[in-house]
């Protein structure tokens, strides 16, 4: 049997999958308010391997794993806590963890990790982020975000900001809503942090109308105006991102009168003036703590079929 390997936001062509997610993590949400989960994932085992910071996507998937019953080890520095330090491969540091668990949540700063892992491992491997290419779960968790606060995830105009060239999360989260109609998305970077060319041409190739603008004005009539940090960590020249990072940061101000919703996956570094945080266009926490809904959702349906 094909483990149900989670890779990329390539795979979610399935629409009934991603309904199916949602409504059980509307389920999961009500019955942790009830104290009410169903211990599906007892007797199981997770281990959560990082070798970059983590706040959100670690901590969720552990917590997301614990509250349905699960066991979590964890190696959060893998980097320099790993035998890696000692020259280990990935494949073999996975082939032996895979030994040991029921399955493996990885993030590596590597495009193409995740895949390589999952190549040798004996378990699902779920990609927490593999360096500037794809989140495929913070794209689940940004759907169900956009689903519950705006109803579809057709026809919409979204735009995306600061650094479309390096941030793997806008990356998974465009492919996926670009299986759907939509009507519009407007890349908005500084010049030199554009959206790679191949990418912007796939998504033309679905019919999107494809903008892309220098100011995040061109954002504010968008249903959704989804921002995310200049991707530090990215840059070969560190006076590059200095030269950028203050160039396009959303304030208050802009978004008097307007209805769109601002979304970031966080940490939120200069994008958006924390004064923006009590406005209610603005949803980022919100879409935070959806996530670890989701991903008792998506644990459940990897690891808890059999009890089911
Ligand atoms: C994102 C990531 O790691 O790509 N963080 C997250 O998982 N919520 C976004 C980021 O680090 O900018």
């Amino acid at each position: 049997m094909k483990l149900p390997h989670i890779l990329s936001a390539e795979q979610f062509t399935d629409r009934k999958f991603l309904d199916t997610l949602f409504r059980v993590a509307d389920q999961m949400t009500q019955l942790d308010q009830a104290r009410n989960l169903p211990q599906v994932l007892t007797g199981k085992i997770l281990a959560c391997i990082f070798y970059e910071p983590s706040t959100r996507t670690r901590l969720s998937f552990e917590i997301a794993a614990k509250k349905l019953g699960a066991e979590v080890v964890t190696a959060e520095s893998g980097k320099y806590s790993l035998s890696a330090v000692k020259g280990e491969s990935l494949e073999d540091t996975i082939k032996i963890i895979s030994g040991y668990v029921d399955a493996i949540v990885l993030r590596h700063p590597q495009e193409g990790s995740a895949e390589l892992a999952a190549r040798v491992s004996a378990v699902p491997v779920i990609n927490a982020g593999d360096g500037g290419n794809q989140h495929p779960t913070q794209a689940l968790l940004d759907l169900y975000t956009i689903k519950k606060l705006r109803g579809s995830l057709e026809n919409l105009t979204i735009a995306f900001g600061s650094d479309p060239l390096h941030s793997r999360t806008i990356r998974s989260l465009a492919t996926v809503l670009g299986f759907y109609p939509q009507k519009r998305f407007i890349f908005i970077s500084p010049p030199s942090l554009r959206a790679a060319p191949e990418f912007l041409k796939m998504l033309r190739g679905r019919s999107i109308d494809i903008q892309e603008s220098e100011s995040l004005t061109d954002g504010l009539e968008a249903e959704i105006l989804y921002l995310n940090r200049l991707q530090q960590e990215r840059f070969k020249d560190p006076q590059e991102f200095e030269e950028n990072r203050k160039k396009l940061i959303l304030k208050s101000e802009m978004l008097r009168g307007k209805k769109v919703l601002v979304m970031d996956p966080l940490p939120r570094i200069d994008e958006i003036d924390p004064s923006v945080d009590v406005l209610p266009n603005a949803v980022y926490f919100q879409q935070a703590k959806n996530g670890l809904y989701l991903r008792m959702a998506l644990l459940q349906e990897i690891l808890g079929q059999e009890e089911g």
